[in-house]
């Protein structure tokens, strides 16, 4: 009893040592009720967009956001209440308490607030501010990356990736898939492409140690040779006083003074053995074994061989990680670092995975038409005036499927355009083909499917034809390629025959191989990428705008 009540106290006077907690309401919450809330007291906070003094200075109007939604709250605030010149520049952040009214009749806004106390402020000089209040362009915004967040254009983006993370757990849970956390760090070439960005700290070690040998140079051989010496010359001390039966504890001081020369030897060896520069081995390749993991690592380019594990036991599962890719690309469809989601399905064949992008995608489309109706309206509005269509037919239209040789076919026969890459059966086929299949060709999201063996990776499950792969590719039109996926090569012999014809080495996918050696299964999977979601969905131009830090060849911002 006497406990509980210490207890008690001891959290009171806590909790008195404290700032009071703030109870702040949300912008959205209050303009979804509009004048419904008129009359009730508020804590609002928020970034001035624009403000403007008003009635010879006697009070401002500020319209306030604070990213819960696209809409600004118009704020009063009286002179007498506050300095009026330090709250209305733009960016200026506020917390302000008040009342919410009903605005005279004939304004705009159906429900504003009357300030009475300013709480907080976050002043700015307006001639320093990096975002002026002319509209810069989304190009001109990446030079800013730390403050383009305050856009309405960048907020709105913020809100639909939102959304669509919420939706793809949404619908992987409501389906019996489990969430695996894929390593971002991986010894595995999942593409077999070679585009991995290394993680190592041989370079970092090599610049420690060339500064350290700067600072203090290796040890030389007559150094050690004389540290040797007066490792000897201490061994005699102990060595004579134990003949001469010395006390105890003059032996006990001499052993002690030999052991610190012995330290010092070996402190030296180890010392003159630092050489500046990255380890190599004597056939000249580098010597990973003195790296962190003692092997060469990279960051991952997809979760998929790892997600496949647990596939092979739990049967439905998916990642939904960021994955790295050291391509040179400087599309506006490709990022270095993007995010994937990646669905693997333990018995499972191409159809079944089709079917299950499908409905995905679908409800992604639905899902933003649902939740976030006026961020969709914000692009629409200002960006691309189909956004809202597209996804409202590309929810509830069937996909078009069609094979490879069948999309090599229609693109060999059209007239009207000329393609800048020729097309042949055994091509990949360039996103000017993707989107003018899905564009023009069926105005729809297209499935195309088995492609040659030879454009696709290792892991694709070889078609009985012995030239194909049961891979699929969904196109969507804006983006071209949104997902690509695949019936997973379940058989061992054929699997080790294509990681060797794709020129890779056995020895890293052993444990791969082993899903296949130990009750082996028809699975597939699929991966989506979710930037370029986001670009079908917003009707944005380049993929650099709808990730929050874009990284491409030559930026790496913050
Ligand atoms: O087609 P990809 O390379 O497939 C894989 O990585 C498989 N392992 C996925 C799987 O089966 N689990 O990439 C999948 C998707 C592409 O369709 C594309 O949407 C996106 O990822 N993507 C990129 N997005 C942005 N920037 C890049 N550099 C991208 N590369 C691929
Ligand atoms: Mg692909």
């Amino acid at each position: 009893m006497a406990d509980a009540a210490t207890a008690a106290m001891a959290a009171v006077s806590l909790s008195d040592d404290l700032e009071p907690a703030t109870s702040r309401t949300s912008i959205r919450s209050i303009l979804a009720n509009g004048a419904a809330r008129a009359g009730e007291r508020v804590v609002v906070g928020g970034w001035v967009k624009t403000g403007r003094e008003q009635g010879k200075g006697s009070f401002a109007f500020l319209e306030l956001n604070d990213g819960s939604c696209v809409a600004n709250l118009q704020v009063l605030v009286d002179a007498a209440v506050h300095p009026l010149a330090r709250l209305t520049a733009t960016g200026t952040s506020v917390l302000v308490e008040g009342e919410l009214k009903k605005p005279p009749e004939g304004t705009k806004q159906r429900v504003e607030l009357r300030v009475d106390r300013v709480l907080e402020v976050g002043e700015v000089d307006p001639a320093a501010y990096p975002l002026p209040k002319t509209k810069l362009t989304l190009e001109n915004l990446r030079d800013v990356v730390h403050l383009r967040s305050r856009t309405n254009t960048i907020g709105a983006v913020a809100r639909i990736r939102h959304q669509l993370a919420c939706a793809t757990h949404r619908f992987f849970d409501e389906n019996g898939f489990l969430y695996v956390h894929t390593p971002i760090i991986t010894t595995s070439d999942c593409e077999g492409a070679g585009e991995m960005f290394q993680v190592t700290t041989l370079f970092s070690h090599a610049e420690k140690v060339e500064k350290e040998l700067k600072e203090n140079p290796a040890p030389s051989e007559s150094d050690i040779e004389a540290a040797r010496i007066v490792v000897k010359e201490k061994g005699d001390v102990v060595a004579q006083l134990k003949a001469a039966k010395a006390s105890k504890h003059e032996i006990t001081a001499a052993v002690a003074e030999l052991t610190k020369a012995k330290e010092n030897v070996s402190k030296l060896d180890e010392r003159s053995k630092l050489k500046s520069g990255i380890p190599h081995r004597d056939d000249g390749t580098v010597a990973y074994e003195n790296d962190f993991f003692k092997r060469q690592a990279f960051l991952t380019v997809s979760g998929q061989l790892q997600v496949e594990t647990y596939a092979c036991a739990l049967s439905s599962v998916y990642t939904f990680g960021p994955t790295f890719r050291a391509e040179n690309s400087h599309t506006s469809r490709h990022l270095a670092e993007f995010w994937m989601v990646e669905p693997e399905i333990a018995f499972a064949n191409l159809q079944d995975d089709m079917n299950c992008a499908e409905r995905y995608v679908q409800y992604l489309c639905k899902w933003l038409l649902e939740h976030c109706r006026e961020d969709m309206e914000f692009m629409a509005k200002n960006y691309d005036k189909t956004a809202i269509d597209r996804l409202t037919l590309v929810s509830s239209t069937p996909f078009e499927r069609i094979s490879y040789s069948k999309a090599v076919e229609l693109l060999k026969n059209v007239t009207g355009k000329k393609f800048e890459n020729k097309v042949e059966w055994g091509i990949d086929l360039a996103s000017e083909h993707e989107r003018y299949l899905t564009e023009v060709i069926f105005k729809k999201p297209v499935i195309v499917y088995n492609y040659p063996k030879e454009i696709k990776a290792f892991y694709m499950r070889l078609n009985d034809d012995q030239m194909t792969v049961a891979a699929m590719d969904v196109l969507v039109p804006k983006v071209g390629e949104l997902v690509g996926g695949s019936q997973r090569e379940e058989r061992l012999d054929v699997l080790k025959a294509r990681i060797l014809d794709a020129g890779l080495p056995l020895e890293p996918y052993e444990w791969y191989l082993d899903l296949r050696r130990f009750g082996t299964v028809k699975h597939s999977g699929f991966g989506l990428g979710f930037e370029r979601m986001i670009l079908f969905a917003t009707g944005l131009e380049n993929i650099r705008d709808v990730i929050p830090f874009p990284r491409y060849p030559g930026r790496a911002d913050l």
